[in-house]
């Protein structure tokens, strides 16, 4: 699913990758561990697409798709993302209505849901994932408490792909 092969890359001229080769297939779960500075946040920056970091050679696939060069938006519509430690919260914005426009921004126009088509699904999605449907009307991350910031970040990338 995600494949990383001899990456190198630099920041401000500083070489800070040096040949990364990395395989991940699909369905699995996985944690990068490793000494402070070794390069995790570096490679996590390299395969979100950051402004600031040259990739000087090296490829990096998404589902057999070489993204090494795409803007940060095209991998995001892909699926690869970085999730905020710390999420901004967002008055005024709810659940419901966030993730209506970030699922129809990646439709059609004859494919987007409307409201209430979308509130359905949104539904289902929360039950099948064990998600308080009362968290869909919550504005985000909006005095949420550390752990419902999290449960509803993993409710918001996995039900995409459930
Ligand atoms: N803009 C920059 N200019 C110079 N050096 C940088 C820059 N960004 C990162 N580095 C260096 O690259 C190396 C890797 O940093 P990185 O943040 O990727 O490490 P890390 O593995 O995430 O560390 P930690 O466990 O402390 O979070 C570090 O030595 C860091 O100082
Ligand atoms: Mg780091």
């Amino acid at each position: 699913m995600l494949k990383i092969t001899n990456l190198h890359a630099s920041v401000e001229g500083n070489k800070i990758l040096n040949g990364v080769n990395l395989s991940l297939p699909a369905g699995e779960i996985h944690v990068l561990m490793g000494p402070n500075g070794s390069g995790k946040s570096t490679l996590a920056k390299a395969l979100s697409g950051h402004p600031f970091l040259e990739i000087e050679t090296g490829k990096i696939e998404l589902d057999n798709f070489d993204i090494t060069d795409a803007e940060p938006d095209e991998r995001s519509l892909q699926g690869l993302f970085m999730a905020f430690q710390y999420p901004t919260e967002i008055p005024g914005v709810n659940y419901s209505n966030f993730l209506r426009m970030a699922y129809n921004a990646r439709l059609p126009k004859d494919k987007k849901l409307p409201v209430f088509a979308f509130r359905k699904l949104l539904k289902e999605k929360a039950a099948l994932l064990e998600l308080d449907e009362k968290m869909l009307d919550r504005n985000l991350n909006e005095g949420l408490s550390g752990g419902e910031k999290k449960e509803i970040r993993n409710f918001a990338t996995c039900s995409s792909r459930a």
